[in-house]
C-alpha cells in the first residue's frame, strides 16, 4: 500500500506530525537524513502498515500515492533548497512540496516561483503550537500554489486544533502569504511574552510578592479577559520549585533566545513603514537581555532609584493588581492592532489578499497565542471586514478607553521606581501618539527643510503642495 503523505525531518515536531497523521488514520512515509533515526523512530512509535520508514529520498518518493505529498520539518534556511533540489529531479508535475519550517517568507515566495515553473505545487505552511501542538493539534498556516489546497486539505484539517469545531487551519494566499503570517504570529507572541514579562517584573520587584502569590494572580488573570495559553503557562511555571525547594524561575538566566522570527517581523514592518512599536520593542528587548554582563557592570556603575533588593512581601495592594490586570490588556490591544495593521499593509504590498477574520479565527486554538481575546478579533471583522485600525472598531475603543488610565499609573510608577517596562511604555506612546491630533513632526519638517531643502506641506494649503524655505536667509531678513 502506498503512503497519504511523505515527511522528510524526523525531529521532535517532525516525529510528533507525523504521529498525529497517523491518529487520523492517515498512512505516512518518512525519512531523515540520518537514517539511522528513521529506523528507531519506526519500531519505538510501533504503528505498523501506517508508518513506513524510507532508507533514502528515492524510496520515500516511490512510496508515495500520486500526486505525492511530501512535508519537508526540516531547518529553515539552505537544508530547504538543498532537499528541494534533491525532490525536483524524482517528482512529477502536480506533486506538491510543503515546507513546514519557519521559513522565511522571501525564500518562500521564490521557492513557489522556482517550483511553479516546474510544474511542482509548493506550499509554505506556519506550523504553530511547539511540540504539543504538533502531535495533537497545531493551528496551521498554508500558502503558496493555490491547486495544492484541495489536495491537502483534509490532511491539514484533520490534524489542526479544533475551536467549537471548526479547523485551525485554512488557506492564507499566495506564494509566501502562509509563512508571512506564521511570522507575525511569532512577532506578536515576542510582545505578548515581553508584556507578561514586565508585568511578573512589576509584581515581583515593585508589588515585593513572592513567586507563588505571582502564580496565583496570573491564575486568577487566565479566568477572565487575560485568558490565554501564555498566561496559564506563566501560572504554571511560576509554580515549579527546583531540587532545593526554591522557585525554578529564580535559577534561569535573565538573557533571553531568539531564532529569527520577531526580527524578521520588526524588519518588515520597517520596510513596510507600519509602526509595530511592541514587535519591535520586544526584540530590542531581548538582545538587550542578552547583554548579561554588560547590565551587571552597568548596575554597579549606574547608580539610581534601586528596585533589585527584594524585601519581605507586602500585603497585597488589590488596587494596583487590576491596574496592572488593565495595562497589560490596552497594551495587548495595541500590539494586535499593530500587528494586524502589519498583516493588512503586507498584504496590499505582495497582493495576498489576506483574510484578517480568517487569520483571527485560526489562532483562536492550536498556536502560541491563543486565547479568547482573537475571538474578538473575529467577531469585530466580521461586523466591518475593512477596519482600518482595530483599535478603532468600537469595541476595542471602549475597551482602551477604560484601561488608558490604568496604563498610565503602572507605566508611571515603573518609571518612578527604575522597573524597566519598555513594552507598556512603548503601549502607552503609541496609543498618546496614535490619539495626538497635533505632534511635533512640523519640526522634524523644518529641520529637514532647514538644511537639506526636502520641502515641507502647509496647513493652510491642501496636502501634497510642497513648499521651501531658506530658513537662514528669513532669519537674517527679520532681523533688519
Ligand atoms: C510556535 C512558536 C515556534 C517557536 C519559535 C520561538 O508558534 O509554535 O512560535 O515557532 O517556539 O521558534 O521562537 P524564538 O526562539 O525566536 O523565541
Amino acid at each position: 500500500m502506498k503512503a497519504d503523505i511523505g515527511l522528510i525531518g524526523l525531529a521532535v515536531m517532525g516525529q510528533n506530525l507525523v504521529l498525529n497523521m497517523i491518529d487520523h488514520g492517515y498512512t505516512v512515509a518518512v525519512y531523515n537524513r540520518t537514517v539511522s533515526k528513521v529506523d528507531a523512530f519506526v519500531e519505538e512509535a510501533n504503528r505498523n502498515d501506517a508508518l513506513i520508514g524510507c532508507h533514502s529520498i528515492e524510496e520515500l518518493v516511490e512510496a508515495l500515492q500520486k500526486p505525492r505529498k511530501i512535508i519537508l520539518m526540516v531547518k529553515a534556511g539552505s537544508p530547504v533548497d538543498d532537499f528541494i533540489n534533491q525532490l525536483v529531479p524524482l517528482l512529477e508535475k502536480g506533486d506538491i512540496i510543503i515546507d513546514g519550517g519557519n521559513s522565511h517568507y522571501l525564500d518562500t515566495i521564490r521557492r513557489t516561483k522556482f517550483l511553479e515553473e516546474q510544474g511542482i505545487l509548493f506550499v509554505g505552511t506556519g506550523i504553530s503550537g511547539g511540540e504539543e501542538g504538533a502531535r495533537h493539534g497545531p493551528a496551521i498556516m498554508p500558502g503558496g500554489s493555490k491547486d495544492a489546497w484541495p489536495l491537502i486539505k483534509p490532511i491539514f484539517q484533520d490534524i489542526a486544533a479544533k475551536v467549537d469545531g471548526v479547523p485551525c487551519c485554512e488557506w492564507m494566499g499566495p506564494d509566501g502569504a502562509g509563512h508571512y503570517v506564521k511570522m507575525v504570529h511569532n512577532g506578536i507572541e515576542y510582545a505578548d511574552m515581553q508584556l507578561i514579562s514586565e508585568a511578573y517584573h512589576l509584581l515581583r520587584y515593585y508589588m515585593k510578592l513572592d513567586v507563588d502569590q505571582i502564580s496565583d494572580i496570573f491564575a486568577e488573570w487566565n479566568q477572565g479577559k487575560l485568558k490565554s495559553y501564555l498566561i496559564e503557562i506563566t501560572s504554571d511555571i511560576l509554580k515549579v520549585k527546583d531540587e532545593d525547594g526554591l522557585p525554578l524561575i529564580d535559577k534561569v538566566l535573565d538573557a533571553a533566545g531568539q531564532k529569527g522570527t520577531g526580527k524578521w517581523t520588526a524588519i518588515s514592518s520597517l520596510e513596510l513603514g507600519v509602526p509595530t512599536t511592541l514587535i519591535t520593542t520586544a526584540v530590542y528587548q531581548r538582545f538587550l537581555s542578552a547583554l548579561k554582563d554588560t547590565r551587571v557592570e552597568a548596575a554597579s556603575k549606574i547608580k539610581d532609584v534601586d528596585h533589585e533588593e527584594i524585601t519581605e512581601s507586602s500585603k497585597i495592594d488589590e488596587d494596583f493588581i487590576n491596574h496592572l490586570q488593565e495595562a497589560l490588556y490596552a497594551s495587548k490591544i495595541v500590539a494586535y492592532s499593530q500587528g494586524f495593521q502589519l498583516l493588512s499593509q503586507a498584504s496590499k504590498e505582495y497582493n495576498w489578499d489576506l483574510n484578517l477574520g480568517t487569520i483571527a479565527l485560526i489562532w483562536r486554538g492550536g498556536c502560541i497565542i491563543r486565547s479568547a481575546f482573537l475571538n474578538k478579533i473575529k467577531e469585530v471583522h466580521d461586523q466591518n471586514p475593512h477596519f482600518e485600525h482595530l483599535i478603532l472598531e468600537t469595541f476595542f475603543l471602549k475597551k482602551v478607553e477604560m484601561a488608558l488610565p490604568s496604563l498610565r499609573k503602572v507605566v508611571m510608577k515603573a518609571l518612578s521606581t527604575g522597573i524597566p517596562v519598555p513594552a507598556f511604555a512603548a503601549a502607552l506612546t503609541w496609543l498618546d501618539s496614535f490619539r495626538s491630533k497635533y505632534l511635533p513632526a512640523n519640526l522634524i519638517q523644518a529641520q529637514r527643510d532647514y538644511f537639506g531643502a526636502h520641502g515641507f506641506e502647509r496647513i493652510d494649503y491642501p496636502r501634497g503642495t510642497s513648499f521651501h524655505v531658506n530658513w537662514q536667509e528669513k532669519l537674517k531678513t527679520m532681523k533688519k
